[in-house]
């Protein structure tokens, strides 16, 4: 068990600077972990970073990280298309390894990644981690407690008006899906079980746009509507998935879900979610449960994974799952580019909800002197 995880950071864009990085000064503070290495080809990034925050060393190559013994989490927020090489060399060189959605642009890679996580000596944490949101965890614990009975159909949506920063996120790799949908797709077959088939229809509303100051030709589709067919023994739940870069506004709850004795509602988005309506037919009305997620932040995998290497845990979220999320991701673009529905053939089991005192540290406990206080 390592006291004091040391990290390495490859990539230092945006989400790196005003998300990962915040939260991995808590767990420095914490005594969890070391000030990072940080690496980005940019070396204005990583100038940027080191002006900020701690660090305890830098590079321009992403090598030096991978080959760095002392280097016990290696932590990948590059762009997309490079996040699959880092962290097969990385988990490939014994590190544990964070990486950014998706782990990979590629199936066959991606199965690669699993089978060193599985077979190796180190652990893979795969983005998104909205499993570990305390309203997540309170939702799945409903619908497994019955409380809507068996679901027979749901719905989530993320979408905004998209980057306008980072040209990748317009790319071949990039789009809506794998940066925004992936949330939802994560989130839906958490709740309801693996996906069995899934169609889907993309378009591209706005063929230029201004990214970095400069205007580019956008090469993806930035409109998508999934169908999923998800579900377990209990039987098929038919869900859909609404993601954008183009879309403004919104008040309706992230995720919804319908059981034939009620519906259970996740308001807010399922990364930053705002609390679960929950109606019963037992009981004839609507509940508001106040969120439990006020404080969780979207980057709370950091936390998580820190806590694994420091116990030895096996992290909650498997890459099974997040390989499951890339062939719905996957299949969904054939289906659009095809017309056709597509088969999926992985499976993974959804993990059983947590006991509420593995949810993590702080954010929770304004929460339960509030409900006390109730
Ligand atoms: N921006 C967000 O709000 C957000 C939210 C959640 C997740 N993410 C995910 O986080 C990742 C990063 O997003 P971002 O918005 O920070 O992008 P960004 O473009 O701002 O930053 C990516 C950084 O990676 C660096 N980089 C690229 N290839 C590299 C390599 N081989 N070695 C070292 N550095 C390399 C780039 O120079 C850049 O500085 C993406 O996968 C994105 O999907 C972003």
């Amino acid at each position: 068990m390592a006291e004091t995880v040391s990290v390495g950071i490859i990539g230092c864009g945006s989400v790196m600077q005003h998300a990962y990085m915040p939260l991995l000064v808590n767990e420095m503070a914490r005594g969890h972990a070391s000030a990072p290495i940080v690496c980005d080809l940019r070396a204005d990034r990583v100038a940027e970073v080191q002006a900020t925050f701690p660090t305890s060393g830098s590079t321009l190559d992403p090598q030096d990280v991978i080959d760095d013994p002392t280097i016990d989490l290696v932590v990948v927020l590059t762009s997309m298309p490079e996040h699959g090489d880092l962290a097969e060399q990385a988990l490939a060189a014994g590190h544990h390894v964070l990486v950014e959605k998706p782990m990979s642009l590629s199936l066959e890679q991606a199965a690669r990644l699993v089978e060193l996580d599985r077979t190796g000596p180190a652990n893979l944490l795969c983005a998104p981690h909205v499993l570990l949101s305390p309203d997540y965890q309170r939702m799945v614990r409903m619908m497994l407690d019955g409380r809507i009975g068996r679901p027979l159909l749901a719905r989530a949506r993320y979408g905004w008006n998209g980057p306008d920063w980072g040209q990748w996120f317009y790319g071949p790799g990039g789009g809506p899906l794998f940066d925004l949908g992936v949330y939802n797709v994560t989130t839906l077959t958490g709740l309801l079980g693996p996906c069995r088939s899934v169609t889907a229809m993309t378009t591209l509303t706005r063929s230029r746009r201004v990214v970095d100051g400069e205007e580019i030709e956008v090469q993806t589709d930035d409109t998508f509507q999934l169908l999923l067919e998800l579900g377990d023994e209990r039987g098929s739940v038919l869900a859909t998935v609404t993601t954008a870069f183009g879309m403004q506004q919104y008040l309706g709850p992230a995720v919804e879900v319908y059981g034939l004795d009620g519906t259970v509602q996740m308001l807010g988005d399922d990364w930053a979610p705002d609390g679960l309506q929950l109606w019963e037919n037992s009981l004839g009305s609507w509940q508001t449960f106040h969120s439990r997620s006020r404080y969780w932040p979207w980057t709370d995998g950091l936390r998580h994974m820190i806590d694994c290497v420091r116990t030895g845990r096996q992290p909650y979220t498997r890459p099974e799952h997040a390989y499951h999320v890339l062939e719905v991701m996957l299949a969904a673009m054939e289906a659009a580019a095809t017309g056709t529905t597509q088969k999926i053939t992985s499976t993974f089991t959804p993990p059983a909800p947590m006991a509420v005192d593995e949810h993590g540290p702080q954010h929770l406990i304004h929460d339960r002197v509030h409900e006390d206080a109730q």
